[in-house]
């Protein structure tokens, strides 16, 4: 009887993921080999590298997931894989991996949106929560239908992607088992993440910067420095032109209420502009730079560390700029919530991890009366469990992939 074991590969941009999750519900393991200590010497991830070590960690990574798992090949039901958006070179080194195994063990390829995949993320964690360990779930062939215990109760969620590549929002719904997603917002530019990374690289800071201005955030006053986000100007946007950002291609800007576009680029200019202004830059950055990037630097700084390289005008512009890109985040999700009559708010990627953006979404929602939910901190990253939990309702609904299966850089959630 089949158990419905999912073995995925996640490699869409620097950490090369592999997990077995049973029934899209249940983690029998998830491992990743980080690029980051890597990428860090450049100061961002840079492609041909990233392939270079997708294809010297991949091997290991499934073996690792399968080992933790105390699995083997044998063992699965299907291999599932982040088919796009992200790095093509990075890419292609999970989906030919995916496809050679799963060619080698006659199992179904089953092809994953890697944003599908972070919404999953929060899903799974809410399945791992509601389904009893897995011995006592009901057994069910494939094609079955999913059982009613394996779906979140909720109907309708409002997704908010934001992560360094996407910053997007959803309607996300389940029918039948099956999930649709419909693009309301997104960003014209910069995701929030690339923000967060530009303005700790132009302070000194280490790479990803999203972690560090997290934690030295709450060193600093938030309210110092009253960043504000401008109306967004749509009619270039009206007037046909593409957003400028690397992400996922979607829906004409047109289509989408002005209300629920972000723009995260002019705000690293501004806070580059303060720090000219203010002359925050020469000595304390000098020192910031030696400590994260320089030819003594240690592998790994602690956060008193880099407090003592930071003079409180730079904390309170790190508080500041937090304070002011997670305000704009809430405001827009919140707004196209109520709009649209979504009762949850799903916030998921890799900026989800911020703890000031997790606070204040919970006392918001709790302000408004509407659930908010988020991945543990390890699921809010890269991985590849929210890719083998994706996978679940497809692998229900028999959408397998067939050997043509290539990435897709800019593979579009929804529409
Ligand atoms: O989801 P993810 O691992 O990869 C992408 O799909 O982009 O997200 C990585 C991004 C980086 O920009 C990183 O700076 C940001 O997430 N990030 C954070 C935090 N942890 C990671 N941003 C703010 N606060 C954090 N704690
Ligand atoms: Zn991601």
């Amino acid at each position: 009887m089949s158990r419905g074991l999912i073995l995925a590969i996640e490699s869409s941009c620097d950490e090369t993921a592999a997990a077995v999750v049973e029934r899209g519900a249940h983690t029998l393991s998830s491992a990743v080999a980080s690029q980051i200590a890597m990428h860090a010497r450049y100061g961002g991830v840079v492609p041909e590298l990233a392939s270079r070590e997708h294809l010297r960690a991949v091997v290991p990574v499934v073996r690792a997931a399968l080992e933790q798992a105390n699995l083997t090949l044998a063992d699965l039901d299907a291999i599932a894989v982040t088919s796009g958006p992200g790095l093509a070179g990075a890419l292609l080194v999970g989906i030919t991996y995916a496809k050679a195994l799963a060619f080698a063990t006659g199992l179904p390829l089953i092809a994953v949106n890697h944003l599908e995949g972070h919404i999953h993320a929060v899903l799974l964690n809410e399945r791992e929560s509601q389904v009893p360990p897995p011995r006592r779930t009901r057994p069910g062939a494939p094609g079955s239908g999913v059982p009613g215990e394996a779906e979140p109760l909720d109907a309708q969620s409002l997704a908010l992607v934001v992560s360094g590549g996407h910053t997007h929002l959803y309607l996300a719904r389940p029918t039948n088992g099956t999930w649709h997603y419909q693009l309301v917002g997104r960003t014209l530019d910069d995701a929030a993440g690339e923000a967060y990374d530009k303005v700790a690289k132009l302070l000194g800071l280490g790479y990803p910067g999203g972690p560090w201005i997290d934690a030295l955030a709450m060193h600093g006053n938030p309210r110092a420095v009253p960043f504000a986000f401008s109306q967004i100007k749509t009619k270039l946007h009206l007037a046909g032109k593409a957003p400028r950002t690397k992400a996922a291609k979607t829906a004409p800007i047109a289509d989408l209420d002005p209300h629920f576009l972000f723009s995260f680029s002019g705000i690293k200019t501004a806070v580059l502009r303060y720090v000219e202004l203010h002359d925050l830059r020469p000595e304390a950055e000098a020192r910031r730079e030696a400590l994260f990037t320089g030819p003594d630097a240690p592998a790994r700084p602690t956060v008193e560390q880099a407090l003592a390289v930071c003079e409180p005008e730079t904390l309170d512009l790190i508080a500041s700029f937090q304070h002011a890109v997670v305000g704009d985040l809430l405001k827009k999700t919140f707004a196209a919530a109520e709009a649209l009559g979504a009762r949850r708010i799903l916030v998921t990627g890799g900026v989800a991890a911020n703890r000031a953006l997790r606070s204040r979404f919970t006392a918001e929602a709790v302000r408004r009366s509407i659930d908010v939910a988020f991945p543990t901190l390890a699921l809010s990253t890269d991985n590849a469990a929210m890719i083998a939990a994706a996978a679940w309702p497809r692998f229900l609904a028999g959408e397998f992939a067939g050997a043509e299966l290539s990435a897709d850089p800019s593979l579009a959630l929804g529409r």
